[in-house]
């Protein structure tokens, strides 16, 4: 289902997060400087004590956490959690953070209505220790990209990248470090562009100003995609 906008112009906005919620305080932050036009409407969590939680009180921001260990299945936990968050009614879900493999079930009805960003030039390193594997791998460059969900882990068409050089002496936790400012640019431009109305997942394909892309969108040093 293509990403529809209710009454309101502004861009309803849900963020599941497990766990720091740097990435959800970039959002915040670029949403209350009045350059990204969305409304956050929720925070949910499978971690009650997640930062992210807190991060979303203090800026006045609804919040769920549901605990995967009082539910029976995964698709059970799923299953409650999508439909909590579509009460909501968020044209957008961004999973920031959100360490779980979703049910594809309770996913189903929300592909092309929800991103993920993922510490990795995907499709190389999927899943855990991104950072790491870089660097045993001698790359002479890392990144992050934001793509649209399903199913698949950390699959799903990629929206955008942005790439940071591997230096000499870089450790895992140097590179994350550094990666994570290109996260948070990157992640504010791709919710930016989809509240612009600009990119959109439509048959299965990413598409921007309606052309299908040819190759993930590239951050650049001012921070718009190209
Ligand atoms: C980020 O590196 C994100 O790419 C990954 O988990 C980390 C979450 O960081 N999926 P934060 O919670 O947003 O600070």
């Amino acid at each position: 289902m293509p990403i529809a906008r209710r009454s309101s112009p502004i861009l309803r906005v849900a963020v599941l997060a497990s766990g720091r919620g740097s990435n959800l305080q970039a959002l915040i932050d670029a949403q209350r400087a009045g350059t990204l036009p969305v409304e956050i409407v929720l925070v949910a969590s499978d971690k009650a004590q997640a930062p992210a939680l807190r991060r979303a009180e203090d800026a006045g921001i609804a919040t769920l956490a549901l605990d995967p260990k009082s539910y029976a299945s995964r698709a059970a936990f799923d299953a409650d959690l999508f439909a909590r968050v579509a009460g909501h009614e968020p044209a957008l879900i961004v999973l920031a953070g959100f360490m779980r493999i979703l049910d594809p079930t309770a996913l189903a009805p929300w592909v092309g209505r929800i991103v993920n960003i993922h510490p990795s030039l995907l499709p190389k390193y999927r899943g855990l220790h991104t950072h790491r594997r870089a660097l045993e791998a001698g790359d002479a460059t890392h990144g992050t990209s934001v793509h649209f969900v399903d199913a698949e882990l950390d699959g799903g068409p990629l929206l955008a990248q942005a790439e940071i050089p591997v230096l000499a002496g870089d450790t895992p936790d140097l590179l994350a470090e550094r990666l994570l400012v290109q996260e948070h640019r990157l992640l504010v431009a791709c919710v930016a562009e989809i509240a612009a109305g600009r990119v959109a997942l439509v048959d299965s394909r990413v598409r921007r100003d309606g052309v299908p892309l040819g190759a993930p969108l590239r951050l650049r040093a001012d921070g718009s995609l190209a």
